[in-house]
């Protein structure tokens, strides 16, 4: 799959997100290392900090499938400049990302910003930063 149609998956579940509250959609494609397609939409909820965004979505998909190794991630909103993906979820990308994995942060007016996973989240708490015991 090329970079173009990951991102029209982005865009694609973008229109299925849920949220009564914000009105702010966000849509997430992620390619796995084997070439398997997860998709997430941001899910909001009454209880606002219990919102899961889009990025996270596709990631808990794919890790509650099976999958842990992964190859690229589109992320897609309407913004004036290509959306960029929340720190909780760069967290969580970098629990799971190798340094290397592609993220295109996109909008609806095509413009693409990329990153490796070491430029979107440096310097990023990590396992190798635990006590031994606690690895
Ligand atoms: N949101 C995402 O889905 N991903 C991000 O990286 C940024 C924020 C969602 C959460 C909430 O539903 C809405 O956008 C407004 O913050």
């Amino acid at each position: 799959m090329n970079q173009n149609e990951l991102i029209n998956h982005a865009k694609e579940i973008r229109t299925k997100a849920y949220t009564p509250y914000s009105k702010f959609q966000v849509g997430a494609a992620l390619l796995t290392e084997d070439g398997t397609l997860y998709t997430g939409c941001n899910i909001e909820n009454a209880a606002y900090p219990v919102t899961c965004c889009a990025e996270r979505v596709a990631i808990f998909k794919a890790i509650s499938e099976g999958h842990q190794k992964f190859k690229e991630l589109a992320v897609v909103a309407d913004t004036k400049r290509p959306v960029p993906p929340c720190g909780s979820c760069r967290q969580v990308m970098s629990e799971f990302f190798d340094s290397n994995v592609t993220i295109y942060t996109t909008n609806l007016d095509g413009e693409t910003k990329t990153f490796s996973m070491d430029e979107i989240l440096p310097f990023s708490f990590a396992s190798s930063d635990l006590p031994e015991e606690q690895k």
